[in-house]
């Protein structure tokens, strides 16, 4: 094997260039060499949503989009949610390794005894509107816990972030809960520390009155959906945590940041809109005159398609057995046979096909949190609840990186040059 470079001719001055490649990439600030005189800013790379743009070095997640592979911290997804506990993943995520009987205890403990925000949450939480968008109430809470914790802003020490990363991660099904029983004008509970994560948490969103008890099959869903969603290295939310993290705000309002990120509909936003496109669809025999819609380029097909994943999402796979098993009992809907008959047309479709266009693991997800009684407006927030623990982990890896500094891409300006006021 040759040299690990890469020699660029600049036709434009007849120059030569050698640029190193280091892990399978070049650095694009080696490209402000690449001049015609003097004069010239340098070479920038062009790259509108960072298709191949690597914005950091980590260690948390590795995808290979073509051959539908995710893994935490080497393991596969498969194995994690499987013979894994969504906490014992989010330890892998947060530390690195899977944790032996004790730490996880302990893990279990710290998380837990984080699980009650300032009871002024819920007065922030109540002054909403009852129609207000669940998310946006989640994403206002969390980004006002940096005015109860104002510690958070030192950044300097690595305990000191964690207590902080720690209580974010905590709070967040207690706020999520509440923001639903905001939403259903039902009474906010507190959560129960003694009680399994995923448990309690659909007891604070759904009892109503003294007696409830959890569906194991609802609970065991909730638990293996948040470890599919735990982390997705350098998407949309993740790259907006890193991002406006990079200037220095404290985590809750990067965090806050996130969660908007998280909300649009080509992001965490999708999981609701399959739902709403199944219901406008309606029934099989209008498929085709959706399909033909989607490609005519009038709408999109929701939950298909992934800007890494050219393959089926690894994800996805495990969700739809999940569905299969879960729908059948406890929700044989319409909508779950017309989402299983539309994923099997457009598989079939040459638009689909050509452009690699797969289910994705919003796809069912979505269903399968309707099954359980969340409305729609809720699948994101329950999205963010999972994807936090992804958050926090590669904020904290960015704030340990040598290379960080401040997020600031550069422009391709196409403006007037100079203009004068006459
Ligand atoms: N339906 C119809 N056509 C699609 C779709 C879709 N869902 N997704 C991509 N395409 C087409 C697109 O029109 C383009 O066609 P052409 O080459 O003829 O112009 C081609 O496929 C490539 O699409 P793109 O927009 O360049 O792909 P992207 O990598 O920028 O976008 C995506 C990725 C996820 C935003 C997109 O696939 C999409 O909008 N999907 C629907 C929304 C969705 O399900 N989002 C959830 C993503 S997974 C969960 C998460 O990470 O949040």
């Amino acid at each position: 094997m040759g040299r690990e470079s890469l020699t660029i001719r600049d036709n434009r001055t007849d120059e030569k260039y050698e640029l190193l490649i280091t892990d399978g990439s070049v650095r694009a600030i080696d490209l402000r060499a690449i001049k015609i005189d003097e004069n010239d800013f340098g070479l920038i790379t062009y790259d509108p949503g960072f298709s191949n743009t690597g914005s950091c070095r980590s260690t948390i997640t590795y995808i290979d989009g073509q051959k539908g592979i995710l893994r935490y911290r080497g393991y596969p997804i498969e194995e994690l949610a499987e013979k894994s506990s969504f906490l014992e993943v989010a330890y892998l995520i947060f530390n690195g390794d899977l944790p032996d009987q004790d730490s996880l205890r302990e893990w279990v403990l710290k998380i837990r005894s984080n699980s009650e925000p300032p009871k002024m949450i819920r007065k922030l939480i109540s002054s909403f509107p009852r129609t207000a968008d669940p998310m946006v109430m989640v994403m206002s809470a969390v980004t006002a816990l940096s005015t109860f914790y104002s510690q958070a802003s030192n950044l300097s020490n690595e305990a000191d972030r964690e207590v902080q990363l720690l209580k974010l991660f905590g709070h967040m099904p207690s706020i999520a809960a509440a923001a639903y029983r905001h939403m259903a004008g039902l009474p906010f509970l507190d959560s129960d520390p003694e009680m399994d994560f995923a448990e309690d948490f659909l007891r604070m969103v759904f009892q109503d009155g003294t007696e409830f008890t959890v569906n194991p099959i609802f609970s065991h869903a909730i638990d293996v959906l948040f470890t599919l969603h735990a982390d997705h290295e350098q998407n949309c939310s993740a790259n907006a945590m890193r991002s406006v993290g990079s200037s220095l705000p404290d985590p809750y309002l990067a965090a806050g940041s996130a969660i908007a990120a998280l909300s649009g509909p080509l992001h965490g936003g999708a999981n609701a809109a399959v739902v709403k496109m199944l219901e406008e669809i309606g029934s099989k025999d209008r498929v085709d005159s959706y399909i033909k819609r989607v490609k005519n380029g009038e709408v999109r097909l929701m939950g298909f398609g992934h800007r890494v994943y050219k393959n089926y999402d690894p994800r996805a796979k495990i969700i739809k057995k999940m569905a299969d098993q879960i729908l059948e009992v406890a929700d044989p809907s319409p909508l779950f046979d017309l989402a299983r008959y539309l994923e099997e047309i457009a598989l079939n479709e040459d638009y689909f096909v050509s452009r690699k266009l797969y289910p994705n693991v919003d796809f069912y997800s979505g269903l399968i949190y309707r099954a359980m009684g969340f409305p729609s407006s809720m699948f994101p927030v329950l999205f963010a609840i999972a994807r936090t623990i992804g958050w926090i982990s590669q904020w904290e890896e960015f704030m340990k990186d040598p290379d960080r500094r401040i997020a600031r891409p550069r422009q391709i300006y196409g403006g007037h040059v100079l203009r004068h006021l006459t």
